[in-house]
């Protein structure tokens, strides 16, 4: 059997999946804490960081999505059953790590916000001023952003699960 420490991750894959992980963290708390938005809600103070911070996890995706299509994750023996579920759960996070940013974008562009790439540097406008579609991704947003949560949930018990009741070398492929 191939030794754990040989079937990690390569540097980038490992850097790209924990900063990630902060980004993530960091929109959950920002976007729970933030003041509701409103009609007139400006787009200032935790508000601008929520969209700073966001879109600078879709720039981290997009390189994330780039590197997972031009390299092969280090082979790992796992069950048929456990490996299928795995793929699953990973595609899902890919698709909502986009997705998510995404809406959350064109409902800030339906509000006339100008949304900065890390606070930085102005980007376009995903949908018209005030449009119906806009509105409602917003809500989707907030209900995907759940759904992210449980994915990412279960992500972190398979991760548990195969250190301490497998005990094989899954989680080690993964640490920085
Ligand atoms: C994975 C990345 C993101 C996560 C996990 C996330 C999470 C959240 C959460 C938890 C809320 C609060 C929902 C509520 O309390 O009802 C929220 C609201 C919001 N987010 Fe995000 N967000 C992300 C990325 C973004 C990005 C990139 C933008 C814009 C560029 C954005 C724009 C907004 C807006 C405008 C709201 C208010 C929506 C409304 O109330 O209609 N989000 N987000
Ligand atoms: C915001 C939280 C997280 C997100 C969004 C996330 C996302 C992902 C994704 C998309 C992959 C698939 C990589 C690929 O093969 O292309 C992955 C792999 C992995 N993650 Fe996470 N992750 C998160 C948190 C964690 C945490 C907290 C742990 C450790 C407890 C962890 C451990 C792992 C491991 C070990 C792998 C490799 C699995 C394998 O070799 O098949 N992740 N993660």
């Amino acid at each position: 059997m191939q030794n754990a420490a040989d079937a990690r991750y390569d540097k980038t894959a490992r850097l790209l999946h924990w900063l990630v992980v902060i980004l993530v963290a960091a929109q959950f708390v920002i976007g729970w804490t933030m003041p509701d938005v409103h009609r007139d809600t400006k787009p200032i103070g935790e508000i601008a960081w929520h969209l700073g911070v966001g879109t600078a996890l879709i720039a981290v995706m997009a390189g994330r999505i780039v590197w997972r299509a031009t390299h092969q994750p280090p082979s790992q023996s796992m069950p048929k059953a456990l490996r299928a579920v795995s793929a699953l759960t990973h595609g899902a996070l890919y698709v909502l790590l986009l997705v998510v940013p995404l809406l959350g974008w064109i409902n800030a562009s339906s509000r006339t916000w100008v949304v900065k790439l890390g606070g930085l540097v102005a980007l376009p406008s995903l949908s018209a001023s005030g449009s119906s579609f806009g509105h409602a991704m917003g809500d989707v947003h907030s209900a995907l952003a759940w759904v992210l949560l449980v994915l990412i949930g279960l992500h972190i018990a398979g991760a548990l699960y195969h250190r301490f009741v497998l005990g094989d070398g899954v989680l080690q492929r993964m640490l920085p």
